[in-house]
């Protein structure tokens, strides 16, 4: 043999220079849970170590995390059935406290990179992320609601706005709505090949957002098709997305790897809340290293393209 691969592994100095994918805290974008009150930290049940935070207690939490490397965080709103409708008109309304709390933020940590979620699901009273007319999810109908919502993000200072809803033509819809309110800075990032996922269940609890009745297949990719998502993405950039979200991460790495190769825009992927619970609860049992695991699970999307990465683990990353 005049080639043995092993010698390249032969001693970590070696193994670390010739490393191929390489992930620091500067790729990872850490997603949390916010609600209306004081000194609220409730633990969500399906993902352990995460929290619904209110606004006076999520501040020392994001200094916490900025102190460690962490500057990009996605912020999700928990909000109370009783505000919830058919229209979502509490997603824009000037007493919304998730605005308030976006603007707060920003006050407060004007350096950081704060995202939002543009969907219906949050505070539908149908728990989808489009308007429901007689069991059917309407398209254009719901494209003025994402507007408003998104002009209210904005004006609250939201630096990256994230359609998680999978409407045809959101992205060019709220691009325009963007510019002609005069938030041209606002960033894109579009939820681009979105999959009906089975993996988003703690998620859902985390928010009491499941809906309340079907599924989320029509609007959502089926997990079986790829050429599709290079159809999303084509849509995506066409209609002036700046960076394009795969989600999940862990079942779609090929995914991943094929926007990477076709687009010339930065790729990331959600490493959604039920891969992360996998990981805590086999850790939980001993039956997996959570450190080692999460690790291995966090490079191998990075591997396979993925520019940022949205984890539940990356206060734990970066902790490491
Ligand atoms: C909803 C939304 C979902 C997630 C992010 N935004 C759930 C869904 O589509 O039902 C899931 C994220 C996760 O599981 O961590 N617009």
């Amino acid at each position: 043999m005049n080639i043995r691969p092993r010698r390249n592994r032969k001693s970590h100095a070696l193994r670390t220079m010739v490393q191929e994918a390489k992930l620091g805290v500067e790729n990872l974008i850490y997603p949390l849970f916010i609600e209306d009150g004081k000194k609220i930290k409730n633990e969500i049940k399906s993902l352990p170590n995460n929290f619904r935070w209110s606004l006076d207690m999520i501040l020392p939490e994001l200094e916490s995390c900025i102190n460690i490397g962490l500057d990009k965080f996605v912020l999700f709103p928990v909000v109370q059935e009783s505000l919830k409708d058919k229209t979502a008109t509490y997603s824009y309304s000037d007493d919304n406290f998730y605005l308030d709390a976006i603007s707060k933020i920003k006050q407060e940590f004007p350096h950081i990179s704060l995202m939002s979620d543009v969907a219906m699901d949050p505070y539908s009273s149908d728990g989808h992320d489009g308007l429901v007319e007689n069991g059917i999810i309407l398209n254009d109908e719901t494209l003025p609601i994402l507007g408003k919502m998104t002009i209210a993000q904005a004006q609250a200072g939201i630096d990256i706005i994230g359609p998680s809803d999978m409407m045809d033509g959101r992205v060019g819809f709220l691009r325009e709505a963007l510019d002609n309110n005069n938030f041209k800075d606002v960033s894109i990032m579009a939820y681009t090949a979105k999959y009906a996922s089975a993996f988003y269940g703690p998620f859902r609890d985390a928010l009491a957002s499941a809906p309340k009745s079907g599924n989320k297949k029509t609007y959502q990719m089926n997990p079986a098709n790829r050429r599709e998502a290079l159809l999303e993405a084509q849509l995506d950039l066409e209609e002036g997305a700046d960076i394009m979200m795969v989600k999940p991460a862990l079942c779609y790495l090929d995914i991943i790897h094929a926007l990477k190769e076709n687009f010339d825009i930065p790729i990331t992927a959600y490493n959604v809340s039920g891969e992360c619970a996998m990981i805590y609860a086999a850790s939980e049992k001993g039956w997996l290293d959570y450190e080692d695991a999460m690790s291995e699970m966090l490079l191998s999307i990075r591997r396979a393209g993925a520019d940022g990465i949205l984890t539940y683990f990356a206060k734990d990353f970066a902790k490491l």
